[in-house]
């Protein structure tokens, strides 16, 4: 059999980090099955939110960078949609693989499958059940459109049967027979990889922090539901303050250039008296390795980050969610994250109840065996295969 040409979609900083999952296992495992192109639409570009990931991470650079930028939903996404289609007729992929629920994904799913390329989702069927999320309008719309999902936990399995997909059926594939899969999460795989790297090469990291192991928590805040809500973000950040002084611990924030510039433009008082305060550690996005160290040595983790929910899973450590809802539903379940909003008075009860707590949490496996993206590749190369046999 020829070579597969899978054209991977990237661009916003964790979807770097997922390819980075297919590519290593691409080189590892199925060098001679596959040829991978990388597009980048540039809906990430700081050196901080992009580059960094394809240095630390050795992923090949984007063979494209569409350079689109930040803009308003309708103008980047159809930005996206104008390069990819331009690249796509160019390159002719055998298939598009795209991650999670940006709107580089979405542009993705409608620029591939008008052009009738099958597209291969991978986090597929994880829903808030909150339509007011761009990542819920984005999730829902490149399911529907795609061929292969792979649904990274029991919960997205079930609702993307809930949504009329059928786990039965049989090959060929397409968009109006398109198959699902119950896979495990491929940030898992990254994090199991990556983490005794880290703390090889990043030995110093939090020392130079100024961090005590198991005495810090960790904070990330991206989502435009906190960031551009200041009076959220105002709870959020006075209420951790007031903990992280009262309880001793020192907040380390590396926050996303979305979240500095609501707080040096909307909220530049507060945003001077965190900078002044010896408790609270503002920098700007770190990379991969030295997010899992901050991960694997924190007390406890706080963020409104899908991705960082459950690296808090694979290092054990405690969650607080300032959301209402998650996708992740299996680690409310099992007690180990919180749902807070962004209410100072759940914050801090949950907060307390952990740090306080003399229970001793479990962390069952609920994101597969480390090897989801060779089932993934696996499960494509058969499609092709089964295809010509056919
Ligand atoms: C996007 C995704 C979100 C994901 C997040 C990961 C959508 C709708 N949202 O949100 O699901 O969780 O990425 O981080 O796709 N900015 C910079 N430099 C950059 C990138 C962004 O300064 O390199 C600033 C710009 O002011 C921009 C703002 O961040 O307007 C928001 O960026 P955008 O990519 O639109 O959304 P994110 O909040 O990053
Ligand atoms: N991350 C990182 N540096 C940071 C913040 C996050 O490397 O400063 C990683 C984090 O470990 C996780 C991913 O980025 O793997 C999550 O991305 P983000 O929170 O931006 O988006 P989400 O997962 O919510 O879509």
């Amino acid at each position: 059999m020829q070579q597969i040409k899978i054209l991977n979609i990237v661009g916003a900083r964790p979807q770097i980090i997922k390819a980075s999952a297919i590519s290593r296992a691409i080189r590892t495992h199925f060098s001679k099955d596959f040829a991978e192109i990388i597009v980048h639409t540039g809906q990430h570009y700081d050196k901080e939110m992009s580059a960094i990931f394809f240095d630390e991470l050795e992923i090949h650079k984007p063979h494209y960078n569409l350079g689109v930028g930040s803009a308003s939903h309708g103008r980047q996404t159809s930005m996206m949609i104008t390069g990819i289609e331009e690249v796509l007729l160019k390159e002719k992929p055998d298939c598009v693989i795209l991650y999670g629920d940006t709107n580089s994904t979405l542009a993705g799913a409608l620029a591939a499958s008008k052009l009738h390329y099958p597209v291969i989702h991978i986090e597929a069927g994880l829903r808030s059940f909150n339509k007011s999320m761009p990542e819920e309008l984005n999730r829902i719309m490149s399911d529907h459109v795609s061929t292969l999902l792979f649904a990274p936990t029991n919960a997205a399995f079930k609702n993307l049967m809930s949504e009329g997909f059928k786990p039965e059926n049989s090959p060929p594939y397409t968009i109006s027979n398109p198959k699902i899969y119950l896979t495990g999460d491929i940030m898992y795989d990254n994090s199991m990889f990556f983490a005794g790297l880290a703390e090889k090469k990043k030995a110093g990291f939090l020392s130079d922090m100024s961090l005590e192991r198991d005495n810090y928590v960790l904070v990330t805040i991206h989502r435009d539901s906190n960031t551009d809500d200041i009076l959220r973000l105002k709870e959020i950040l006075v209420t951790l303050k007031s903990l992280a002084e009262e309880n001793n611990m020192k907040l380390i924030m590396p926050l996303h250039p979305r979240t500095i510039v609501s707080l040096k433009t909307r909220l530049k008082e507060l945003y001077d008296d965190l900078s002044r305060c010896s408790y609270v550690i503002i920098i700007p996005p770190v990379s991969f390795l030295e997010m899992i160290l901050l991960e694997k040595n924190c007390r406890i983790i706080v963020t409104d980050s899908g991705g960082v929910q459950k690296e808090s899973h694979f290092f054990k450590k405690p969650c607080i969610v300032l959301r209402k809802e998650t996708e992740w539903i299996e680690l409310v379940k099992n007690g180990t994250a919180k749902l807070v909003d962004a209410d100072p008075l759940m914050i801090r009860r949950e907060f307390l109840s952990y740090i306080n707590s003399p229970d001793v949490l479990e962390y069952p496996g609920f994101y597969g065996d480390g090897k989801t993206a060779e089932f993934i590749l696996n499960e494509i190369r058969l499609m092709f295969e089964k295809e010509l046999s056919l």
